[in-house]
């Protein structure tokens, strides 16, 4: 198939474009490389540096490549930036992918699938939570993911573009930034390796679902098969939607003394303040994705652990 991946140049868009080639698909990649790298672009993928923000632009290189799937992971994804600038995360989030899902309409895509967040969207889950759990978004980056998740509801219902929400947890692995805003795994070791020790944030027993990249990568190969067999009509967001994570919750302590290990560190974490605003808590139940998706997590977090030090050690 033709499908568009924006964010392909991204962490885990680059991830995507892979399987996609790997699987024999045809693949544009648009980026606008703000954290992208082109490094980590495809060379069998076609390329577009524009901005999502640009609808005029999306419209011709649509024009051109004619996408059966849009795969959208471009995204302002620094919640504090969201949360120090909410309208610019709102113009990238909202506006950005209310762009890509008229664009997929006017040129007819068969199907829409975007990246969401389990992480960000439900509020604190001492539970796994399911899908249907209420939404309690505490951050702007958090809301916009819940609204876009809104809209492409309106767009599968008012316009007949199908659509699938992948909510992911934690994602980690290689090329995700150690120098980034994002992702604890990659900046703990990138410290560790680097013979400094990494700060943990209020007590470390905050709890999240880390999925490998490897795994969310699949989950967007089987989101191609759910979206070409999918029968009836979704009569809530939600019915659009699955949980992508391990279904395992680890503790940031024990992250870290799972990385010390497989680094060879022998010395205790500092800790910092608290963060405003982190939740404690936040576990996904991704029984859905197992049984309508056919998705399995395949790589456990020691194994994953592993492949990201490796990654950086090169
Ligand atoms: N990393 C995680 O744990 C996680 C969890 C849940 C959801 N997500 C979502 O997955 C997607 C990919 O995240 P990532 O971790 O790979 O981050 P990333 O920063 O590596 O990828 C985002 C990509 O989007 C591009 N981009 C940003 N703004 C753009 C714009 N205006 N126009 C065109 N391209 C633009 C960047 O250059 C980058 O290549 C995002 O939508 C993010 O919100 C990530």
């Amino acid at each position: 198939m033709r499908i568009a991946v924006t964010g392909g140049a991204g962490f885990i868009g680059s991830h995507i474009v892979d399987s996609y080639i790997a699987a024999g698909h045809e693949v544009l990649v648009i980026d606008d490389l703000s954290t992208g790298k082109a490094g980590n672009l495809n060379p069998k993928a076609l390329f577009a540096k524009l901005d999502i923000r640009d609808a005029a632009a999306i419209d011709r290189v649509f024009t051109q490549f004619r996408p059966q799937i849009v795969n959208h992971h471009a995204a302002q994804i620094d919640i504090r930036r969201s949360v120090a600038d909410p309208a610019f995360d709102a113009a990238v989030n909202i506006i950005g992918s209310i762009n890509l899902l008229e664009q997929a309409v006017k040129h007819k895509a068969e199907g829409f699938i975007f990246a969401s967040s389990g992480g960000a969207i439900y509020g604190e889950t001492p539970t796994p939570a399911p899908e249907t759990a209420v939404k309690a978004p505490i951050s702007p980056y958090g809301a916009a993911k819940a609204a876009v998740e809104n809209y492409m509801f309106v767009y599968q219902r008012t316009f007949g573009l199908p659509t699938v929400a992948l909510r992911y947890g934690n994602v980690y692995g290689p090329r995700q930034d150690p120098k980034g805003e994002a992702g604890v795994v990659s900046i703990f070791a990138g410290a560790i390796l680097a013979g400094e020790t990494p700060t943990i944030f209020g007590s470390g027993d905050q709890v999240r679902d880390y999925v490998f990249v490897g795994d969310v990568a699949r989950a967007n190969l089987l989101a191609i098969d759910y979206l070409s067999q999918r029968a009836g009509t979704p009569e809530t967001p939600d019915d659009c939607a699955f949980n992508i994570g391990s279904g395992v919750s680890t503790s940031v302590n024990e992250l870290y003394r799972m990385l010390a290990e497989v680094i060879g560190f022998d010395k205790e974490a500092v800790h910092g303040d608290p963060r405003p605003g982190e939740l404690m808590e936040s576990r996904l139940d991704i029984s859905r994705a197992r049984e309508v998706l056919g998705f399995v997590p395949e790589t456990s977090f020691g194994e994953g652990l592993r492949k990201v030090v490796d990654w950086l050690r090169g």
